[in-house]
């Protein structure tokens, strides 16, 4: 999965628009969902956040300026030259803080952020790996609070 994101770093978000191979008898529906989760995140984000596994930064635009702080973290270079390139052309660097690591090792504190978004990164985790219930001990462990929880999936919103 890692060089796959290295790789696709400059064509990942056309599925947002319901583009590209991988979307397939999906195209329609991405754009639908890629609104609601805008609208969603519109009213994410106040204080310091985290966002993990941030891959090109693509929310940043709806919610990156709600933040006091935001600090992006993905483990490929690719991903991360583009989130740079959003981060500037935002002009949000001065709250931003970019890491490359594994979102698992990078220390990051305990209840360091008022808030973290977690996109597009629980159907990527084998669910037999444990990896999907690590990746909610982060959030819990990073965040001051992290209830009420917002999960976003493809489709589906939890609140
Ligand atoms: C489907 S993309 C989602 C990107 C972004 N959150 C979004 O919603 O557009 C998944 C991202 O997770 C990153 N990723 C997967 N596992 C990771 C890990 N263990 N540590 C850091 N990044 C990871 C990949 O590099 C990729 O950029």
């Amino acid at each position: 999965m890692f060089s796959y994101y290295e790789a696709q770093a400059d064509s990942y978000e056309d599925f947002y628009e319901g583009r590209g191979q991988a979307v397939g008898a999906l195209a329609r529906e991405y754009p639908v969902d890629t609104k609601a989760i805008s609208s969603l995140l519109s009213g994410f984000g106040r204080g310091n956040v985290v966002d993990l596994a941030c891959g090109t930064g693509f929310w940043l635009t709806t919610y990156g300026g709600n933040c006091t702080s935001v600090t992006l973290v993905d483990q490929a270079d690719a991903a991360l030259t583009k989130c740079k390139q959003r981060v500037d052309k935002l002009r949000l660097q001065a709250k931003v803080r970019l890491i490359q690591g594994d979102i698992f090792e990078v220390p990051l504190g305990q209840a360091a952020y008022d808030a973290c978004l977690l996109g597009f990164l629980l159907s990527h985790l084998p669910e037999r790996s444990g990896q999907r219930t690590s990746s909610f001990e982060r959030v819990r462990f990073h965040t001051r609070s992290c209830w009420p929880a917002r999960l976003a999936t493809r489709s589906t919103f939890i609140r």
